[in-house]
């Protein structure tokens, strides 16, 4: 077979398009899984991949694909969305005419990057990939995150009478705080690549000083802590299926108006707390790409 030579910046932007069209086709309203997200996995998944030699047009490729089938967490059949979602991307690169040859690396990738698939990653594309899409579970992200899925599934925030589950079973599908522990703390030590292995440490780290925080803010009754505001503005932003944030201008500073009824973070640019303002700046250093290129 002749390998075609890929054109990287072409596809890039032909990749770009056609996502752009399948969520719309498909009518995507998961902000959590929204092109924002699929954007930054494909873009940090480039950077492990120039820094572990792999292949920079598959990781990309397999970073917008990743979700593009993705079944809520709460349905039965959740656990095969990474399997439907390489299954997608298969059919679709094949209406782009992409590469062939790439195709079934990509497939790889997609499928094994979800953590409920539980498939071992074959390539170091597939490593990349993982990597790149478990750093959003952490960090000032996995927080949004985290409480944004369990505004939308309309799940508690926390057990108030045991918040850290010292006398009873985790239960991440009753309370959002159980996922810290039940899944977000052990994303650390799946890490694959040497950048996404350091990255990650300071990341869960920073989640786990908020859970112990906000468990301490229950304990002393301070319901309107920093902490307490971040969970329940990106609850609320759930519920009401906002954005996750405005995806050009985050932090407002450019010309356009703050609006809390359509970006959850806009909820939070007017605050003061101490807390609110290092949330912030721990969500610009993640948007910024963690800074891993010095
Ligand atoms: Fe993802």
């Amino acid at each position: 077979m002749t390998t075609i030579e890929p054109d990287l910046e072409n596809w890039i932007r032909h990749i770009e398009d056609g996502v752009r069209e399948e969520l719309i086709n498909t009518c995507s309203d998961d902000a959590s899984h929204d092109i924002g997200h699929l954007q930054r996995v494909s873009a940090l998944s480039r950077q492990f991949a120039k820094a572990e030699s792999g292949n920079e047009l598959v990781v990309y490729a397999a970073g917008m694909l990743h979700d593009i089938v993705n079944l809520p967490k709460n349905h039965p059949e959740a656990y095969k969305s990474s399997l439907l979602a390489s299954i997608r991307a298969k059919e679709l690169l094949t209406k782009w005419n992409f590469p062939e040859n790439l195709i079934a690396n990509i497939c790889h990738a997609v499928h094994a990057h979800s953590f409920s698939a539980n498939i071992e990653t074959e390539t170091i594309e597939a490593k990349c990939l993982q990597d790149a899409d478990r750093m959003e579970a952490l960090g000032a992200f996995g927080l949004i995150r985290t409480f944004y899925v369990s505004g939308k599934l309309g799940t508690q925030l926390m057990d108030e009478k045991d918040p850290i589950g010292l006398s009873r079973k985790l239960d991440d599908k009753t309370f959002a705080l159980d996922h810290f522990e039940q899944k977000l703390f052990t994303l650390q030590r799946t890490m694959k690549t040497k950048e996404g292995t350091k990255t990650a440490r300071s990341l869960s780290l920073f989640l786990e000083e908020f859970r112990n925080g906000i468990v301490e803010d229950l304990l002393k009754g301070n319901r309107s802590s920093g902490r307490f505001v971040i969970a329940d503005t990106y609850y609320l932003a759930g519920q009401k299926k906002l954005s996750l944030f405005h995806l050009e201008d985050p932090f407002a500073e450019k010309d356009r108006n703050v609006d809390p009824e359509q970006y959850g973070l806009d909820g939070l640019l007017g605050s003061c707390d101490g807390y609110i303002r290092l949330f912030k700046d721990q969500l610009r250093f993640e948007l910024n790409g963690y800074a891993l290129t010095k």
